[in-house]
């Protein structure tokens, strides 16, 4: 039996770390099998690369080689831990994938979307969410929840504006495979959403 991908993107401080870890208690209670990880990371060698990109020591790392490091973690992390828990039935729940690339190296970067895009899809031989949560929110509130910035997180306003920009159109332009939810919610509140749309997508009696 094939599993199930969930990713949770958004924008810095939306929330997506607490909305992950209630969804994988929600499906652990229901009796499923769930394998929770994140990007950058999820491997050895890909937590490696997590350090190199986010400290404060690279700011001169350029565009193209943040771009190419990301998809590189992210080609691990799916060959050597999404597909094989995919493989074993598992649900994985993953903070963040392929369409963080896509909005913050393709477009927030300006190095093209569809460049980026097909960098990740070639580094993880196609694997894409079954579905895709999207949780928007200002970047100006988000921000002020980050207590000490990393090196993105330190990248002025606008940059973070063409990032929440790109995932709200990638979200649209598919909306079977994305859930997009206004997390200025109450976080109660968006956990029920988000449980009721992966019911659906499982299969689930509520
Ligand atoms: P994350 O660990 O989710 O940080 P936070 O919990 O602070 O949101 O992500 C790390 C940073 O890396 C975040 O600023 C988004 C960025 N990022 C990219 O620029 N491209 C990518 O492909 C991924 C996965 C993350």
């Amino acid at each position: 039996m094939a599993g199930s991908f969930i990713v949770f993107e958004g924008g810095e401080g939306a929330g997506k770390s607490t909305q992950e870890a209630l969804l994988a208690q929600w499906l652990q209670s229901q009796g499923r099998t769930v394998v929770r990880t994140r990007e950058p990371g999820g491997t050895p060698a890909g937590e490696a690369i997590r350090t190199v990109l986010l400290s404060n020591e690279y700011t001169g790392l350029t565009d193209r080689a943040e771009a190419l490091l990301f998809a590189a973690a992210r080609g691990e992390h799916a060959a050597q831990v999404i597909r094989p828990a995919l493989d074993a039935g598992s649900i994985v729940v993953c903070d963040r994938y392929l369409d963080s690339s896509v909005a913050y190296q393709g477009y927030g970067r300006d190095l093209g979307a569809d460049y980026v895009r097909d960098l990740s899809l070639w580094a993880t031989r196609n694997l894409v969410p079954d579905l895709t949560v999207l949780l928007d929110v200002d970047p100006q509130v988000g921000l002020s929840r980050v207590q000490s910035p990393d090196r993105l997180e330190s990248e002025p306003i606008e940059y973070h504006q063409r990032v929440r920009q790109a995932f709200i159109e990638i979200a649209a332009a598919d909306p079977g495979r994305y859930l997009v939810i206004d997390a200025s919610q109450d976080k109660d509140a968006i956990a029920e959403q988000i449980q009721t749309r992966v019911a659906t997508l499982l299969g689930m009696s509520r």
